[in-house]
């Protein structure tokens, strides 16, 4: 039976509560401008021609062909003023490639060479899908049956579990131990080892890590890859957050790791880099066999991304390097505001190395230390007016995530400020 996500649930309570939402992973700042005028001229010019004369048009232009260059024009609503931009003739509003446009496939295998190191084959490699969420699933269908093993690192985003659930699979879960002294999310190794095994058909592993935060080390992911090589199990690696570090520490791909591009499955998407949770456009990079089964499922469930959004998310990745550099330093401020707060109101915060959550352990905040998770958040939310995920959402088994919170530190500076203020009364 599918479930429905927790974490969309505290997003519903924190609207109904009036809380500021720090709980799911997504901002209230814009989205990147030149991808959203990629997806508008994409959608009013209809056709490249039709792009290409959006982009080049001026106000003088629009005004002289509308109003013989009369003050008429200044009074005229921008909505009308559009209306006359619209091409009648059109491709990009439409069905296109179901595994998606040769020109965002030509985009992301540039993107993944400038970022990764190497380069994807558009056509035989690459298939754009709905956001990271559809990728995995699709991914996780194509590889495995009902009742197939997979090895989930707990704590997860939710998504790894429901969609096991949903696909009827049998998660093995290895747990991230923390070290607050360390500030660290340790990988054990020995229960790893004995957790993949013959009967492990794929390995899901996200990095950087949501909630923790973890950069896994090529080191780990050596150790990772080598096991997996030795039991012929295929990695599926979520690396939706590979731009947002808040250290040294560098992102590395599994694709990269000696000898394991043809084992990976890579998933991504423009969610985070590009501000746009809400475009639902992400890509899947395979080796070839599989990638006709991919193409087939997703063509299946959901057909395609929006056609207007693929061409704004090739806007995207195809910004220079600087654009991706800075996108790391927006959330360095925000990391030590929210943290700040969090440790004033008695958390225990170990500092993320990645990612913009902060999973915070409240067994020292008296008024919710004795709470579970659930009921924790829910003081927060409706005492405090702050929406935060209850960490046991991020866990299977155990009770590891009992005394832990997520909050998101994704939102502007003033959303953070008012949930920072609003965090101080606690107690
Ligand atoms: C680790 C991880 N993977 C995937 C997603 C969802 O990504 P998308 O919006 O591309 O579906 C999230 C969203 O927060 C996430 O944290």
């Amino acid at each position: 039976m599918a479930k429905q996500s927790t974490i969309r649930l505290i997003t519903r309570l924190a609207d109904q509560y009036q809380a500021i939402n720090l709980a799911q992973g997504f901002t209230d700042e814009t989205a990147n401008f030149e991808m959203v005028w990629g997806a508008v001229t994409a959608s009013l010019g209809g056709t490249e021609e039709g792009i290409s004369r959006l982009e080049e048009i001026t106000l003088e232009d629009i005004s002289q062909s509308m109003a013989g260059g009369t003050a008429d024009f200044l009074k005229m609503s921008l909505k009308d003023v559009l209306k006359t931009l619209q091409n009648p003739k059109d491709v990009f509003n439409q069905y296109s490639y179901p595994f998606g446009l040769p020109e965002l496939r030509g985009a992301i295998a540039d993107y993944t060479e400038r970022f990764a190191g190497f380069r994807p084959d558009p056509e035989t490699e690459i298939t754009v899908v709905v956001g990271a969420t559809e990728g995995l699933f699709t991914a996780l269908k194509t590889i495995c049956d009902p009742g197939d093993e997979i090895i989930v690192i707990q704590p997860f985003h939710e998504m790894y579990l429901l969609q096991s659930v949903t696909l009827d699979l049998k998660p093995v879960y290895i747990t991230l131990k923390e070290n607050p002294e360390a500030g660290t999310w340790n990988l054990d190794r020995d229960e790893l080892e004995k957790a993949i095994n013959g009967n492990t058909k794929a390995f899901v592993l996200n990095t950087p890590h949501n909630p923790t935060g973890k950069v896994f080390t090529r080191d780990e992911m050596e150790f990772i890859a080598g096991l997996c090589k030795k039991h012929g199990v295929l990695v599926i690696t979520d690396e939706i957050y590979e731009h947002i570090l808040l250290t040294d520490k560098r992102h590395c791909s599994m694709a990269t790791i000696d000898g394991m591009r043809e084992h990976t499955i890579v998933v991504n998407s423009i969610s985070k880099m590009g501000n746009a949770t809400g475009w639902r456009v992400g890509w899947v990079l395979s080796p070839p066999e599989y990638t006709p089964t991919i193409r087939g499922i997703h063509d299946t469930i959901v057909l395609q991304a929006a056609t207007p959004l693929q061409k704004g998310a090739e806007r995207l990745l195809r910004l220079d390097d600087g654009f991706y550099a800075d996108i790391r330093k927006g959330y360095i401020e925000k990391l030590r505001l929210l943290t700040e707060a969090l440790r004033k109101a008695g958390f225990i915060v170990t500092s993320p190395e990645a990612t913009y959550y902060l999973f915070a352990d409240y067994s020292n905040v008296p008024v919710i230390s004795s709470l579970p998770p659930m009921e924790a958040a829910m003081y927060l939310i409706e005492k405090m007016g702050v929406a935060s995920v209850p960490g046991d959402n991020f866990y299977a088994v155990g009770d590891f995530g009992d005394r832990y919170l997520r909050f998101a530190f994704c939102r502007s500076l003033e959303t953070l400020e008012a949930g920072a203020e609003r965090l101080q009364k606690i107690g």
